[in-house]
């Protein structure tokens, strides 16, 4: 093509159609995100190349999007989302001690999940109950002043929660 006998306007025609639909596609891709991992748990790499080609965005760009939400995640979870509160109240009473009972008896450290995807362990900040602390949330739960009693308690609600669904 002749750069003589562009029409601007067509042009900026084809750059707005270009852009409208890639903004559309783009508007599309969160909420299907949400769907997928609403379905799986987490963001499938095969489902997302599969997204990737249904949607015309890069998988790069997929992933740029979703990693800039924190509620996006690219490994299988665990049943169980336990998060120990490191915030101030629950550090000074002893959060570090329920973490390491954890780690010490599932042998994963914050951010990493069981290998039988009983549980995944996290940290958090102030979850807002620090009257409770030391705190910690299972899924949407909140379990508070935690002691070594409730510890046991807690790590055996995890082992047996495979066990209760018949999935072990
Ligand atoms: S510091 Fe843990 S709930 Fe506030």
């Amino acid at each position: 093509m002749n750069i003589e006998t562009i029409d601007v306007n067509d042009s900026i025609g084809i750059v707005s159609e270009v852009l409208c639909g890639h903004d559309k596609r783009k508007g599309v891709l969160v909420s299907t995100l949400h769907k997928i991992q609403a379905d799986n748990g987490y963001l499938p790499e095969d489902v997302l190349r599969s997204l990737s080609k249904k949607l015309a965005i890069s998988l790069a760009e997929i992933y740029s999007v979703a990693s800039f939400y924190k509620q996006f995640h690219f490994s299988p979870r665990g049943k169980k989302i336990v998060r120990v509160c490191k915030g101030t109240a629950c550090h000074v009473r002893g959060a570090a001690k329920v973490e390491t009972a954890l780690i010490d008896r599932f042998h994963i450290k914050a951010g990493e999940t069981t290998p039988d995807l009983k549980l995944t362990l996290e940290t958090v900040g102030c979850v807002g109950c620090c009257g409770l602390a030391p705190v910690v949330t299972i899924n949407e739960d909140v379990m508070g002043t935690i002691g070594p009693k409730k510890i046991k308690h807690l790590i055996t609600v995890i082992e047996e929660e495979g066990v209760a669904h018949g999935e072990n």
